[in-house]
C-alpha cells in the first residue's frame, strides 16, 4: 500500500513542538503550573511529546468529543464523549489540539470546561486550517498553518487510517 505524501516531517514537527514548548513554559513561568487538556484521540501523540518537553510543572487532562464520525466534512454539531475526570477550578488550562478546521469543536470545549471554573483557559493547536475557521476562537499557540486539505499521522486519521504514521501527510477523502 503506498504512503501519504508527507506536508511535515517528523523532524519538522518536532522542532516545532520544541518552539511551542519553550513558549508556553515561558508563559506560564510565574503561574505556578498549568493543566494540559488533550482533545481525544487525535492529540494524544503530540500532547505526550509537547508536555515532556515543558519545564514547568503540569498535570494531564483528557476530553473526547465527536463531530466528524467517519467523514472529512464537519457537521458543525459537536457532542462531548467524556469529560475531564480530575478539577480544574482554579487552575490554569491549555486545551491541546491536534487540528483546528472550522472551529466548532475548540469553541464547544472552550465552554465545557468554562463551566468548570478555571483560572484562565489558553489554546494550542499543533495545525490549523487558516481558509476554513468559521467560529470566532481565538487560538493562542499554532504549530502550522496549512491550506484546505486532509492530513493524517502524527494521531491524526481518515477513518482511523494513519494515525500512527510518524509524519504528517495528505490524503484524498472519498467523500470530497
Ligand atoms: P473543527 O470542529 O471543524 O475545527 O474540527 C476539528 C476536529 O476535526 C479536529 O479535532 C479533528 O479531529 C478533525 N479534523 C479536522 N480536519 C482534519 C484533518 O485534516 N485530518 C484529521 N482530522 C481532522
Amino acid at each position: 500500500m503506498s504512503q501519504p505524501p508527507e506536508l511535515f516531517s517528523e523532524a519538522d514537527i518536532l522542532a516545532r513542538v520544541d518552539e511551542l514548548a519553550a513558549e508556553i513554559s515561558e508563559d506560564y513561568g510565574d503561574k505556578g503550573g498549568i493543566v494540559l487538556v488533550g482533545v481525544l484521540k487525535g492529540a494524544f501523540i503530540f500532547l505526550a511529546d509537547l508536555s515532556r518537553r515543558l519545564t514547568i510543572p503540569r498535570r494531564i487532562e483528557f476530553i473526547a468529543v465527536s463531530s466528524y464520525g467517519d467523514k472529512s466534512v464537519s457537521t458543525g454539531a459537536v457532542r462531548l464523549v467524556m469529560d475531564v475526570r480530575g478539577s480544574i477550578e482554579d487552575r490554569h488550562v491549555v486545551i491541546v489540539e491536534d487540528i483546528v478546521d472550522t472551529g466548532h469543536t475548540l469553541s464547544y470545549l472552550i465552554g465545557v470546561l468554562e463551566s468548570h471554573r478555571p483560572a484562565s483557559i489558553r489554546t494550542c493547536a499543533l495545525l490549523c486550517k487558516a481558509d476554513a475557521v468559521e467560529v470566532d476562537v481565538e487560538i493562542d499557540y499554532v504549530g502550522f498553518n496549512i491550506g484546505d486539505e486532509w492530513v493524517v499521522g502524527y494521531g491524526l486519521d481518515y477513518a482511523e487510517r494513519d494515525r500512527t504514521l510518524p509524519y504528517i501527510g495528505t490524503v484524498e477523502p472519498d467523500d470530497r
